[in-house]
């Protein structure tokens, strides 16, 4: 198991937002967790990402317990998440979006970014992720400025730059079309196959998405996992499915 969280709970006040998570995510798999509004999916991204503490519970990465012990150290043993770059820096460029990530993980400070945003092999692998990603043609254009679809894949591909074990996206396809989600997927993909990605968590409201390209899916509810099962279990349960998808609005 590369990622492991074992009896986790999340207190917000009285409120439970996480009533005893247990989840184990393996080299090569794609895992998707779905749910209702509400059933807690950000709040455990944000706890096995180190963004939140657990009012109780473990979360162990690569056999190490990292249960707290933030989201810059959680990178840096190679864990990302999607959408924090683009969400700090809406003025950068696409590439200086990307060049970003790759100083991150160079481990330099932002100090020196000014004069490390030359240096060319940050550049060069800048560059490449941008066209990995099909962003290579808009690589001067302002994050902010992108549209919905380009946004989502600037998001993902700065996270992908940071050359991490596993990725975890929230929502990495919300707010695009259809037919923008399945391209967005195969090039998620594709990429992950190219950085030798060991693992992809993503939360995901699209069930044909989440049908189509998961090799499990654990349902939330309440706080709780409902069920933790590969796509033909989870589809040939219709009880489980209005349960856990019920009818639910959009969130941001
Ligand atoms: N900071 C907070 N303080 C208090 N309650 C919170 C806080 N964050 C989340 N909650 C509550 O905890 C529950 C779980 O929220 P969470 O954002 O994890 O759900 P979610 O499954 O991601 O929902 P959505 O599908 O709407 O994104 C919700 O009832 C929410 O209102
Ligand atoms: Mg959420």
């Amino acid at each position: 198991m590369i990622l492991r969280a074992e009896g986790l709970r999340k207190f917000y006040g009285k409120f439970c937002a996480l009533d005893g998570v247990s989840l184990g995510v393996g080299a090569g798999e794609f895992v998707s967790i779905i749910g209702p509004n509400g059933a807690g999916k950000s709040t455990l991204i944000n706890i096995l990402t180190g963004v939140l503490r657990p009012s109780a519970g473990r979360v162990s990465f690569r056999g190490r317990d990292v249960g707290g012990i933030g989201p810059a150290r959680l990178a840096r043993l190679g864990m990302a998440r999607s959408f924090q770059l683009v969400q700090i820096f809406p003025e950068l460029t696409v590439l200086d979006t990307l060049q970003a990530a790759v100083v991150a993980r160079l481990g330099r400070g932002t100090r020196l970014f000014a004069s490390l945003a030359r240096d060319r092999d940050v550049h060069a692998e800048a560059l490449e992720v941008a066209e990995l990603f099909g962003l290579g043609a808009r690589r001067g254009v302002p994050a902010r400025q992108l549209p919905q679809g380009d946004k989502k894949l600037l998001d993902v591909a700065a996270a992908f730059a940071l050359r991490p074990h596993i990725i975890l996206l929230d929502e990495p396809t919300s707010g695009v079309s259809t037919s923008d989600k399945t391209a967005i997927m195969e090039i998620l993909v594709a990429a992950s196959r190219r950085i030798g990605l060991q693992a992809i968590i993503q939360v995901e409201h699209d069930m044909d998405i989440v049908f189509a390209y998961s090799d499990r899916i654990i349902a939330l509810h309440q706080g709780k996992v409902l069920a933790d099962a590969p796509p033909a279990a989870i589809q040939a349960d219709q009880r489980l499915i209005d349960t856990v998808i019920g009818r639910r609005v959009p969130s941001r």
